[in-house]
């Protein structure tokens, strides 16, 4: 269960050597989150580095109970270097205050932690990272997970879904109940908020924001209960 030892044993022969130091000695997450933020600069695991303007990593209390895992960052967030920032962060925002989650309590990362895109003029357009990418980025989210070691986490998308249950899911097939992780902890599974931004029509659009807010209350209440 969370909260046992602060690093399991298999994850921490894996680390990078700095964070290793910090980790081992049980009482400072923060400074492990800090070390292996800082390898993450340096990521070469898969060829997304090239083009993006840097990692963009997780952010948040390093003893956060919640953890969000969204599919990779976007245009404003590879320029800004902090996850969830453009509009689908200010959706997520929004939700999470209806729902009652304060976002400053949580820990929002990304399972792909570079920005994929095709260029087209001077825009950049959002791509999504194949199978390949998404484990290869793995390695990162693993050791946040294993040094934040959440209660609950919440995949926003397939992608994060994925790339957390370590075989594909739907989202109708996965949404709205508890999963049990290797770790004892629970994933909850619900769709990304750029989903919302694109669904079509208005009714439509209003009746999957509402079902999202649903989902995070249901985080909310669960994440209380344990
Ligand atoms: N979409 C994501 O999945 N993550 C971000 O950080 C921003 C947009």
């Amino acid at each position: 269960m969370p909260g046992a030892a602060l690093v399991p044993g298999a994850e921490l022969r894996e680390m990078p050597m700095v964070a290793k130091a910090a980790a081992r000695t049980g009482s400072n997450a923060r400074s492990a989150l800090d070390a292996l933020r800082e390898e993450a600069t340096g990521c070469r695991r898969c060829p997304l580095w090239k083009p993006a303007t840097q990692t963009v990593f997780g952010e948040g209390p390093a003893d956060a109970r919640l953890l969000f895992v969204g599919e990779q960052p976007g245009d404003q967030e590879d320029r800004a270097g902090h996850p969830f920032v453009g509009p689908a962060g200010q959706l997520l925002d929004r939700a999470l205050a209806e729902a009652g989650i304060d976002r400053a309590a949580i820990y929002v990362t990304n399972a792909v932690k570079h920005f994929k895109f095709e260029p087209r003029g001077k825009r950049r357009i959002h791509s999504k990272p194949n199978a390949s990418e998404t484990e290869a980025c793995r390695w990162w989210l693993d050791r946040e997970r294993a040094i934040v070691r959440p209660h609950v986490t919440v995949a926003l998308g397939a992608t994060a879904a994925q790339s957390l249950l370590g075989r594909s899911t739907t989202i109708s097939g996965s949404r709205g109940r508890a999963i049990a992780l290797e770790d004892g902890s629970e994933l909850w599974v619900t769709v990304h908020p750029s989903f919302l931004l694109r669904v079509p029509g208005e009714d439509r659009r209003a009746e999957e924001y509402r079902l999202f807010v649903a989902d995070l209350e249901r985080v909310r209440e669960r994440l209380a209960a344990l």
